[in-house]
């Protein structure tokens, strides 16, 4: 009776299919796969630059925000009553200046106003970006750009943890009638995830003070004012081939207005004017009237960021039209030269001589080598006649200087509608270099599409998969969560994307971060709170992708056809010339196990030991979360490789998703 289960079990629990012979023709290199296919798309969305990536721990340090003190306390006695601040505010003790026909990008300034003013009697605090993460014994690195108007002041500077005890501290002293920057470093003696910051005032004195500015000195590279090195280096780590940056929606704004403009994100901090983030105002369930464009993190950090990771950039410009989703302006016609001109001048500053205007402003900000642009995109989710005929304006005018700058086109924002049908038809007939497709959708969505790219022309454009994320409720809900099932059914879509590199030349998954008390947007790649981050399922998969990514693509079949869903197994194959090794990725998504035999055809020498990357979960709702960041992520395994027959097992778990990595020895 035992023996009669465990065969039934066998035919139909752990191999309910009929085991395949499945054959990686290893001599034909059907196709290369460019460097630049894996990578990662970032916007400031979720908190993703400013209280992200921007390691600056002080909200609104310029004043500059719709209400100047948002973010800010007038800190006063304890004991003193609520009159106190009325007082403050109205008799002038902390006054809000605005000098804007000196500077129209940084008007606003403080004025604090002391007599014989003791510690503890007048302050102001700062609640940070959802508070502030301090951590034990790290150097925290303050500054002011203040001037004295007359007297002494002292400013006491604190850290506080959330029983607003002092866990670090310094003391400055403005001494200039000029404006200058004072700065302070000192330590945190103990760790809090959400902090905040205070500044007491003693002495008789009029100061001035503008750009109260809070970091830590554990920044990537160590670089001061710099980016968050747990947030980066988790994007470091899926050697990513390309940065697109900076969005997103965020690139043609509510309206143009807010659109995003690269040259006022360069220079000194404080001449970077900031600007309300489009995601302050989208979703009326996910509020954020704190949520600013400050441009600590511009363009020239972006192109920085891709050259430290070995990321070919990839900016998107506004094509003269703001979002269709809100205002849906459009500038004029004989109007669009300065926006051609941002396009053209973006070339220069990445790759020109420094000599030339917009390359010695790549010098002066510490960059004279050239960033190596090759691509750019025009437009992010934009459509209609209008973006047409601006894109055809742009790339006349991009090509005409730059006959190898690689124009990266919009389809819209559906893939099925016929809005892209339209647009996809025109573009193609246009010789578009390269069409970016956006796909948020549900998981079925991505398994069907898993052949979407198999018909593609294969000398038509090339294609971007710019932005993708398997939806586990449906786009925009709040309840997206990045599930297995979702990061499972992006890993059976992105076979498609690679057996089918012919045409596919980049992808990456989108957003990129959010933080968990200050996100619009779900699923996301990364999350992150003050002090931790964590890499989702998703993130899992898309790493395995870039990490094995490979040279060229194999053919992988069944019975001679493409695995793309049949019997619930996807498959693509990689040789990777500089290893010398096949890479194979399998999913297979049914609840049942399989087994299968996989020939390594024309080879003549194998490595006995392969590698895998294993991940699997039985439950589709499976999560990574802060407490337990790598529940769902690869396995590293041993196998051997049957040389005689040039084989290997397949042996593939219910809802798993499997990298192989086989070494030649014949070359
Ligand atoms: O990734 C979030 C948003 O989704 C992007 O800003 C936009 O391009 C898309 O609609």
């Amino acid at each position: 009776m035992k023996k009669i289960y465990i065969i039934a079990l066998c035919l139909f629990g752990i191999n309910a299919f009929a085991q395949k012979k499945i054959v990686v023709d290893v001599p034909n290199k059907v196709s290369e796969i460019q460097p630049t296919m894996w990578g990662v798309f970032f916007e400031d969305i979720n908190m993703g630059a400013d209280g992200g990536i921007y390691a600056e721990l002080i909200k609104n340090r310029s004043f500059e925000f719709a209400k100047p003190l948002m973010g800010w306390n007038i800190e006063y006695p304890a004991e003193a009553k609520k009159e106190v601040i009325v007082k403050l505010r109205h008799e002038g003790e902390i006054l809000v200046q605005n000098r804007m026909d000196k500077t129209s990008a940084n008007p606003r300034y403080l004025t604090v106003t002391v007599n014989n003013t003791q510690k503890g009697e007048l302050g102001l605090s700062n609640e940070g970006f959802k508070g502030m993460g301090f951590k034990s014994g790290l150097r925290y690195d303050f500054s002011v750009l203040a001037r004295v108007i007359t007297g002494s002041v002292k400013m006491h500077i604190e850290l506080l943890n959330a029983k607003k005890e002092v866990i670090g501290s310094t003391l400055v002293t403005p001494n200039t009638k000029e404006w200058s920057k004072i700065e302070s470093s000192f330590n945190a003696l103990a760790s809090e995830p959400k902090g905040t910051f205070r500044i007491w005032f003693e002495g008789t004195g009029v100061v001035d003070l503008d750009m109260i500015s809070l970091f830590p000195s554990d920044t990537w590279k160590g670089r001061k004012g710099g980016m968050r090195a747990d947030m980066i280096q988790l994007l470091a780590d899926m050697k990513p081939g390309f940065v697109r940056f900076p969005g997103g929606c965020i690139v043609e704004g509510f309206d143009l207005n807010n659109r995003y403009q690269w040259k006022k994100t360069l220079g000194p901090i404080e001449e970077r004017q900031l600007i309300m983030n489009r995601w302050n105002i989208e979703f009326t369930h996910r509020p954020a009237p704190d949520y600013f464009q400050t441009f600590g993190l511009g363009f020239f950090e972006y192109f920085q960021l891709c050259d430290d990771i070995g990321a070919a950039p990839l900016p998107i410009l506004n094509c003269g039209m703001a979002c269709q989703f809100n205002s849906a302006e459009v500038v004029p016609l004989d109007q669009l030269q300065p926006y051609i001109d941002d396009a053209l001048d973006l070339i220069e500053f990445a790759n020109g001589d420094v000599s030339t205007k917009w390359g010695k402003t790549r010098a002066d900000m510490g960059h004279p080598a050239p960033f190596n642009l090759t691509m750019m995109g025009i437009g992010n989710e934009n459509w209609g006649p209008q973006y047409v005929e601006r894109l055809k304006i742009f790339t006349k005018a991009i090509k005409a200087k730059y006959p190898t700058m690689k124009i990266v086109n919009s389809s819209g924002i559906d893939p099925e509608s016929r809005i892209f049908q339209h647009l996809n038809t025109e573009l193609r007939a246009m010789n578009a270099d390269i069409i970016d497709e956006h796909y948020y959708n549900k998981p079925e969505w991505f398994l069907k599409n898993a052949s979407r790219y198999d018909s593609y022309d294969r000398n038509g454009s090339k294609v971007f998969a710019g932005e993708y994320a398997a939806q586990s409720v449906q786009t925009v809900s709040p309840n997206n969560k990045n599930t297995w099932q979702c990061a499972m059914s992006e890993a059976a879509f992105m076979t498609g994307l690679e057996r089918n590199a012919a045409v596919v030349s980049m992808a990456s998954y989108a957003p990129l971060f959010a933080h968990a008390d200050g996100w619009q947007w779900t699923p996301d790649l990364i999350w992150v709170d003050n002090l931790r981050s964590y890499g989702t399922p998703n993130y899992y998969v898309q790493k395995l992708y870039s990490n094995n990514k490979g040279t060229h693509v194999l053919p992988i079949t069944e019975s001679g056809s493409t695995i793309a869903g049949k019997d619930s197994l996807y498959a693509a194959a990689a040789w990777d010339k500089n290893a010398n090794e096949v890479i194979i990725k399998v999913v297979n998504v049914s609840e049942k196990a399989q087994n299968h035999e996989l020939s390594l055809a024309g080879v003549k020498k194998l490595d006995p030991k392969a590698k895998t990357f294993v991940m699997q979960k039985d439950n589709l709702n499976e999560v990574n979360s802060f407490e337990n960041a790598t529940n769902v992520s690869p396995a590293e395994q041993d196998i051997t490789v049957d040389v005689k027959k040039k084989t290997i097992n397949l042996s593939l778990p219910a809802k798993s998703f499997i990298v192989y990595r086989v070494k030649v020895l014949d070359k």
